[in-house]
């Protein structure tokens, strides 16, 4: 049963306030203050307990001091009709079923900074009881409501009313900081931004606000202590990663060979925000690189923000002394690492590959013992900075070599195939063209085949006839003597 009765209560509220003044004046005496911290926005829960009442259904009424009256939160008669104030009526609530054991706390949620102040708990049974509990609000807020990186910003822990002693402790991305009450800031940087949780401590009670700030600017790097480290030929990004809420005019790349102003031009585009991308690291590439950003609009100022990121590059170098092969987990830059660990890396079926650490300390060089030299697979250097995995780079096992021995002698099978086919056409040509030149004669022969036989013919002719001459002269010569 359940009656909001709002203007018909203030007659009420004057005649039960007079009532009240009486009974706290009667009470003073060893009367206590009760006191909640509660983060703004939430649900306060203001105590109320007595002894367990003398009456079955006690009257009960929650009033706060407003501007030196009292104004009625909640309130219930006897009979158990309920009574809310017209500003408070829905965030405010008893729990009832709690009164038969003495607890007439007031749950008052969503509250703002308006509802800090003193209110009163008064139970009437036979007796009056009133307890006095002072509520007030925490919050954390920044100003300006946007902050930007490199200008100031002032962090502040409100509490609402404002006790006379209270100690306050700043929790900033979880770990405590300062301990004023407020905090100023001239350049904002990225390590401010996160969560700020504002503790605070009276006597009697402690509560917690907090809130988490966004610092406008290069989100990613955070600040120019950033290292990346890339294997030789990998890909790479470095990173600049500007916040969303930001219009972002131009962004340049420089690289930086010297502290002094010594930088090329990297690269400049309006397009780049994401950061510079190397498809395959060199070496040459290792070095301190430089993005700026003009942000325009930063209270009608436009701003430069840069971050200064060094790229370092990793390789494995093997050499080798007497037989025994060593690899070398080569850095451009190996300042911060404190530990090496290397792995040998298998090949097992469907090519899947398995990782088991051989050697982990400080040193970066791994001696592959005898007989390891050839396995299928190679080694993996991870290098770390403490616990921090900063980086990798692997070594595969010259397989390459028997592939290109296998690549050479396939080479040469080819090779001397062409050549063996090409001997072959050749020899086929020469034959052919022999036989060509055989039929051509036979053909040019065939042409004249009677003048074959007349000179023929004429030539035994002559002879025929020299002999004949010879035998004639011979003859005469006989017959001449015979008739000297
Ligand atoms: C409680 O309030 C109701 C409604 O106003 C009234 O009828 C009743 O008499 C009151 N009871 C007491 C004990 O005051
Ligand atoms: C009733 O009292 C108990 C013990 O104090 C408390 O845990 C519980 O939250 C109260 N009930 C409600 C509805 O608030
Ligand atoms: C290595 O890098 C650090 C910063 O990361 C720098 O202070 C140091 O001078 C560098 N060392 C060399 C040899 O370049
Ligand atoms: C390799 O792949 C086949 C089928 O894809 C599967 O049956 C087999 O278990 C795999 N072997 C290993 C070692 O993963
Ligand atoms: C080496 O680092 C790259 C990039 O961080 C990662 O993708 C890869 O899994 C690492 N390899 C090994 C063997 O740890």
């Amino acid at each position: 049963m359940k009656k909001v009765m709002a203007q018909s209560n203030m007659k009420l509220q004057v005649l039960i306030l007079l009532a009240t003044t009486l009974t706290i004046s009667c009470g003073q005496y060893g009367e206590e203050i009760a006191e909640v911290f509660v983060e703004s926005g939430s649900v306060a829960v203001l105590p109320c307990q007595m002894s367990v009442p003398d009456v079955h259904s006690p009257a009960v009424q929650w009033k706060r001091e407003s501007g030196g009256e009292m104004k009625t939160v909640w309130r219930r008669n006897r009979s158990g009709m309920e009574y809310r104030s017209v500003g408070t009526s829905v965030r405010a609530y008893c729990p009832q079923p709690n009164f038969s054991w003495g607890e007439f706390s007031l749950h008052l949620s969503g509250v703002t900074e308006k509802d800090g102040g003193m209110y009163h708990c008064v139970v009437e049974g036979m007796k009056k009881h009133t307890r006095k509990v002072m509520l007030r609000i925490v919050r954390v807020s920044f100003t300006p409501a946007e902050v930007v990186e490199g200008n100031s910003m002032t962090v502040s822990c409100n509490i609402t009313p404002q006790p006379d002693r209270v100690k306050t402790t700043w929790e900033v991305r979880g770990s405590l900081r300062a301990t004023s009450q407020s905090l100023t800031f001239q350049h904002v940087s990225q390590k401010e931004s996160g969560s700020w949780s504002c503790l605070v401590n009276s006597d009697k009670a402690s509560g917690k606000a907090s809130a988490s700030l966004q610092v406008k600017g290069i989100l990613n790097p955070e600040d120019n202590s950033k290292v990346v480290y890339a294997e030789v030929g990998s890909s790479v990004t470095l990173p600049c990663v500007f916040s969303s809420g930001l219009f972002v005019s131009s962004v340049s790349w420089n690289k930086v060979f010297n502290a002094a102003d010594l930088s090329t031009t990297f690269a400049t585009s309006s397009k780049i925000f994401s950061g510079l991308y190397f498809e395959s690291v060199v070496e040459e590439n290792e070095g301190i690189y430089k993005c700026s950003g003009q942000v325009e609009g930063v209270r009608r100022r436009s701003e430069k923000m840069e971050r200064y990121i060094h790229l370092v590059t990793a390789q494995i170098l093997s050499s080798s002394i007497s037989e025994q092969l060593s690899l070398s987990c080569e850095l451009s830059n190996s300042s911060r690492v404190t530990h090496y660990e290397w792995l040998r890396l298998d090949y097992g079926e469907n090519e899947t590959q398995t990782l088991s650490t051989v050697q982990n300390s400080p040193s970066k060089v791994l001696k592959i013992p005898k007989g390891e030299e050839r396995h299928r697979g190679g080694w993996v250097c991870r290098f770390y900075e403490h616990q921090t995995l900063l980086g990798n780079a692997t070594y595969h096992q010259p397989m390459m070599s028997g592939l290109e021995g296998m690549n050479k002698s396939e080479n040469n099978r080819k090779i001397i195939t062409i050549i063996g086919l090409t001997l072959v056409a050749l020899l086929v040509f020469l034959i052919l063209l022999q036989m060509y030149k055989n039929h051509r004669r036979r053909k040019m022969i065939m042409q004249y085949p009677a003048m074959e036989t007349i000179v023929h013919l004429a030539s035994n002719e002559r002879e025929r006839i020299e002999r004949s001459n010879r035998k004639e002269k011979e003859c005469s010569v006989d017959l001449k003597s015979i008739s000297v």
